[in-house]
This record gives C-alpha cells, structure tokens and sequence, in this order.
C-alpha cells in the first residue's frame, strides 16, 4: 500500500456480526497460514477491511499519477520522458489490478470511485504535496516509491489471495520505479552547482512526508490493545506496525541518501549502536492531520482533476458497456 496515512480505522467491535460457523472456517484457514479465496466465506469485518483498504490503495495508485504526469513533457531528454510515461503507465496498472481485486470481495468499482471522488474514502496523503521541479520526480521515485516497497513487501503474504497476488507484481515495478527515482537524482547529485541543489531541495521536501506515509505512530488509539493494528495483525493483514515499517524505511534510506551525497533535513538523524538502528528526530504530526483532513497544499487540486478525468471518460464507459451488451446479446442468438 502506499501508506498507512489513510486515518479512522474500522472499529474492531463495529466488525463482529459474522457466525461461529464461518469464524470457526476462516480460523482454520488463517491459523494454517493459508490464503482466503474469493470462495471463502469470511467474517464481514474482515472483507470490510480489505475493500476499504484495497479501495483506499487503488485510489492512491491513481491520484498518485498526477504529481509526476505532471513532469512527463517537461521531463528533460526523450529517455526521461519514456521512463517517466513507463511509470506512470504502472502506476495506472496498479490502480486496475487492485480495483479488481477489490471487486472480488463484492463491491463494484463505480462505487468505489464515487467514493473517491466525494470523499469519503481517501488516497495516500503523500500526493497532496506538489512536484516543483524535475529533482521533484527523482524524490518521488526515491523516497515515495521507497516507502510504497516497504509497506507492500509483506503485503505479498496477505492472507487474501487477490490482493497478495497483486502485491507480487506491483513490488517488482515498484522496485524499477524507487532506481529510476534513485537514478534522476544520482545524475542531479553529480551534476552543476545548480542541479546538486535542485537535488538537495528536492531531498529537502519529500523526506518529513514521506516519513508520514507510514501513518500515525504505535502510541495512538489504533496501535492500542484490542485495536486496528492488533486485529488486522491477527487477520494476516498487516505484519509490522507502522512504527516498525517506518523504522525500515529509515534505516534502508540513510546509507542511500549519503551515497547520493545529500542531506536529510534532520538534525537528529543519527546512528544508534545500541539499537542497531538510525534515530531520527521528532515528526510534525500536526502537518500530518492537517493534510490528511484536506488542507495540504494540492488535496483540491488533486480531487478537482481526478472528478474532470472521470467525467472526461464517461463516453468510454459508456462504449464499453455497449460494445459489452452487444456482444452478450450475439452470444445469446449464438
Ligand atoms: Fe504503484
Ligand atoms: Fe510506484
């Protein structure tokens, strides 16, 4: 997933209106490790959880298009503009291979995307933030790209099928996406005066959200006792706590950061040998609810543009669904 940022978790008690006889099914399954299937009878809690987070994953995959799209004719040399289309074009593919795998739990994609477009439903909040300059793309790829691997890597041992399956294939281009991230910077980095500083302040801006990408720390009401984070654990959802992921991602991200010769933006940053870990300094959770709430720089910007394509594209649906009856219909004389 591209985040954890989304906010309100289901409650778990608001999720226990399923039977003994399914629980006792889908325990057996979960505690042998194996995967649900869309055959599987489930407790509705748990296909709950998964549409709402599958849709919410769908929707960052394709919200978080526009950040970059917006780079794509401005990108500096035709290999960059392929690479950066390459990219995107995934990302659009990640979008359609979750929406479908959110419909095998029996929600329809159109609803889910009104969802999406009246608010109800949310994206990863790291989009609500603009791409300034063309290091921003390198940022994007680095670092959002970064955080996205870490969060779906055990994702792929979800113990719903569909979405486990996804996974696999969305973590390789993921990985392509973070080096191609890398790489613009790379270049940047051992460039000009002007294009190393482009780089820094690039680094300089995606690092605090990025961060925010793996949601609220372990110390809030979701990451309690008898929580969303104990229960989705439980369902063989979520394996690591936000705060374990973020911790990851800093640890993987450092040594890179100092290959690529840039500065983190924290001046707390530092090894800790006794952990074994990078510390890292205090994050503006107030910014992080501010954005996530709808007052980040782009969250108009970003909804507004989506609400335009989906109408813009309302003829094809519309030509699909035609082309579809009729051929059903030829079926049906056939
Ligand atoms: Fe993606
Ligand atoms: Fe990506």
């Amino acid at each position: 997933m591209y985040g954890n940022d989304f906010g309100e978790p289901l409650n778990a008690a608001e999720t226990s209106d399923y039977t003994d006889v399914v629980q006792e099914y889908f325990d057996g399954l979960i505690g042998a490790d194996k995967r649900i299937e869309p055959r599987d009878a489930m407790p509705e809690g748990y296909r709950k959880t998964l549409i709402r987070q599958i849709a919410q994953h769908a929707h960052s995959e394709i919200i978080g298009m526009q950040p970059e799209a917006n780079w794509i004719s401005r990108a500096p040399s035709l290999r960059r503009k392929a690479i950066l289309m390459a990219k995107v074009q995934d990302e659009a593919g990640h979008g359609l291979y979750l929406y479908s795998a959110a419909e095998t739990l029996g929600v329809d994609r159109e609803e889910l995307l009104d969802k999406l477009h009246n608010g109800q439903q949310k994206y990863s909040s790291i989009f609500n933030y603009p791409t300034l300059t063309w290091a921003d793309a390198g940022a994007i790829g680095w670092l959002v790209d970064g955080a996205a691997i870490m969060n779906q890597v055990p994702l792929c041992r979800c113990s719903y099928g569909p979405y486990a399956r996804a996974m696999i294939r969305v973590c390789k281009e993921e990985s392509f996406h973070q080096r191609q991230g890398f790489e613009i910077l790379w270049t940047l980095s051992n460039g000009t005066e002007a294009q190393k500083a482009m780089a820094q302040d690039a680094a300089n801006r995606w690092w605090w959200p990025s961060l925010m990408m793996f949601g609220p720390p372990d110390t809030g009401e979701a990451a309690a006792p008898g929580g969303h984070t104990e229960q989705n654990m439980a369902w063989g959802i979520k394996r690591f706590s936000n705060d374990d992921l973020r911790q990851k991602f800093v640890d993987m991200t450092v040594p890179q950061a100092q290959k690529l010769g840039l500065t983190l933006p924290d001046p707390d940053l530092a090894w800790n040998e006794e952990r074994g870990h990078w510390d890292f300094g205090p994050i503006d959770w107030d910014e992080f609810w501010r954005v996530l709430k709808g007052d980040g720089p782009c969250n108009e910007q970003r909804i507004t543009h989506r609400r335009t394509a989906h109408e813009d594209g309302a003829w094809v649906r519309e030509a699909a669904n035609a082309y579809a009856a009729k051929a059903a219909a030829k079926q049906e004389v056939a």
